[in-house]
């Protein structure tokens, strides 16, 4: 129960890892606000919790993030995780992303995950400190072949922002640092890669299976929780070991 009393919102908590973090903060204590663009996935996240609050709303939207942060220290009486759990991608190459696109994309990935930073420092500093983290990914530390551009980039500038983040927030209390997912088995993925596929992708990686939403809410959790009380500014791999092979062609 390490979140006995605290209070936790997770962006993107309607489905994947946001759901399945939102599930294991809830599980250890946690108080959840959960956010997603879409009502009902949010509000079924509150209901497979029994608990905590939905709060449906567009982390793109201007001010939408602050709002949801003052709101939930207005309605909860604090506020000691933030999980900026909010990404899109998709595949497309650099011919076909057109300006619109790749504006959105920037923002969805790493314009929001800044504006929820930097409500968590305006909010979490003077009350005696937090905690952030960020969902990068592995597309941000290396090229993924097919995914468009704009996703890559952005997730490479979330675990950067967490350095800096980390930095400025240290002194007041506030730790922030990232999860950096491999592939996850979210159904997206299944139907992606379909199961001979998914099956086959696993078998290639340095622990032959892949990580799924719960394996990445167990770093979240760690992370958020006083158990990593002295870390701050780190990009943690759940990825069962993709960070650690070094992509070759196959001679
Ligand atoms: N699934 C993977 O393999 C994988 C790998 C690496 C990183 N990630 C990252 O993990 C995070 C979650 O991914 P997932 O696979 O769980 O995704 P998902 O699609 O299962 O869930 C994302 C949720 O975010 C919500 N959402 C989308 N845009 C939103 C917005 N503007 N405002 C509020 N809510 C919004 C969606 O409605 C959805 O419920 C993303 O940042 C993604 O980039 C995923």
């Amino acid at each position: 129960m390490r979140f006995e009393g605290k209070v936790a919102v997770v962006t993107g908590a309607g489905s994947g890892i946001g759901r399945a973090t939102a599930l294991r903060l809830a599980s250890e204590g946690a108080l959840v606000v959960v956010n997603d663009l879409r009502a009902q996935a949010a509000e079924e996240t509150v209901r497979l919790i029994g608990g905590g609050e939905a709060v449906a709303g567009d982390v793109l939207e201007p001010g939408f993030v602050d709002r949801l942060l003052d709101g939930t220290v207005e309605r909860h009486g604090r506020l000691d995780v933030l999980h900026n759990n909010v990404g899109f991608g998709g595949r497309a190459s650099f011919t076909e992303v057109d300006d619109a696109t790749w504006a959105r994309g920037i923002d969805g990935n790493l314009g929001a995950t800044f504006r929820g930073i930097r409500a968590a420092l305006r909010i979490m500093g003077p009350r005696g400190g937090g905690v952030v983290v960020n969902t990068a990914s592995m597309a941000g530390v290396a090229k993924v072949a097919g995914v468009t551009p704009y996703y890559g980039t952005a997730k490479a500038a979330v675990i950067h922002l967490t350095k800096e983040a980390a930095v400025e927030g240290g002194p007041s209390g506030v730790r922030v640092n990232a999860v950096v997912p491999g592939s996850v088995s979210t159904p997206a993925f299944a139907s992606y890669l379909g199961e001979a596929g998914l099956a086959r992708y696993a078998a290639q990686l340095p622990l032959p299976r892949l990580a799924d939403p719960a394996d990445i809410a167990a770093a979240v959790a760690f992370l958020a929780s006083d158990d990593a009380a002295a870390i701050t500014g780190v990009a943690l791999p759940v990825d069962s070991g993709l960070a650690a092979l070094l992509a070759q062609p196959d001679a």
